[in-house]
């Protein structure tokens, strides 16, 4: 069953009349901030900040590190929206409902979205700590975003996914991250559903098919975003290598967390930059 266009009209409308109230801009560019990476939008101007709770049929984020706030406000000067607190579909969520934010945004007027996330290295020549900016993804699993009677607001029914991560948008990444002297990785993402890590003989297989990364987010707010007609880029937080690729490690959600701060600095000052840059 879809989800009805009101629901999201009835979430946008909750959001508008809060930014009237608080004297806040209506946003143009969305941020969804990944596992640990909060932070962000306590420097934010002009803010007003929404629980989750408070946005009516807004799906509620249960994942360790994801607050569930929205804060829309200025960042770099630029109108935007920080979405800190993600759903995932491993949290029991229809990849239709880990969407549900990005259309209530596309609704609002958003048109660029930046996706951050904690991943797994999959590449050997990539590290636990460094970023990298996704050219692509591969998604095999059956749920879409796309899946089911969508209204057209949100986009074709086919949609087109030949350059999901907009060219124009990742050269300017590559060009902020050179400006800030953040070393930039590029790769494909591979999306797996979790919530379960995976096993050594599934990163094998990840590999073989082109994964340089691998993580359970972040594809289905790019597929919706994309469909809707957004510029979207992505950039992972390599916290990990992924599972068999180190002798005798076991992975952890602490892990992730601990190297997703670690490297949080950088990443904060790249976004900060990329925003400005829009
Ligand atoms: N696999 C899947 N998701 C992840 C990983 C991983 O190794 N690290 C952080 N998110």
């Amino acid at each position: 069953m879809a989800i009805p266009l009101n629901w999201y009209k009835e979430t946008a409308l909750v959001i508008r009349e809060g930014l009237e109230k608080a004297g806040s801009p209506i946003p143009r560019v969305a941020l969804v901030l990944g596992s640990g990476l909060g932070g962000l939008e306590e420097e934010m101007e002009q803010a007003a900040v929404f629980s989750y709770e408070d946005l009516p049929h807004m799906p509620q984020p249960s994942a360790l590190g994801h607050a569930g706030t929205l804060t829309c406000g200025r960042l770099s000067g630029r109108e935007t929206a920080v979405l800190s607190g993600r759903i995932h579909a491993y949290e029991g969520y229809t990849m239709e409902e880990t969407a549900y934010a990005v259309r209530v945004l596309l609704l609002l007027g958003v048109r660029t979205l930046i996706l951050t996330n904690a991943a797994g290295a999959v590449n050997p020549s990539f590290h636990p700590g460094e970023l990298m900016l996704v050219t692509d993804h591969i998604k095999l699993t059956a749920d879409s975003p796309a899946r089911g009677k969508l209204p057209a607001v949100f986009g074709p029914m086919f949609p087109d996914m030949s350059q999901v991560y907009a060219l124009r948008l990742r050269e300017l990444a590559l060009r902020c991250a050179r400006e800030e002297g953040i070393a930039l990785r590029e790769g494909c993402y591979f999306y797996m559903p979790g919530p379960q890590y995976e096993t050594p003989a599934e990163i094998r297989a990840v590999r073989s098919l082109g994964g340089d990364a691998v993580g359970m987010s972040t594809v289905a707010e790019a597929i919706a975003g994309a469909q809707g007609g957004m510029e979207v880029a992505a950039i992972s937080c390599l916290t990990n290598m992924a599972a068999g690729m180190v002798t005798e490690h076991t992975l952890g959600h602490e892990e992730v967390r601990q190297t997703a701060a670690l490297a949080a600095d950088s990443f904060r000052r790249l976004l900060r930059r990329f925003v400005g840059s829009l």
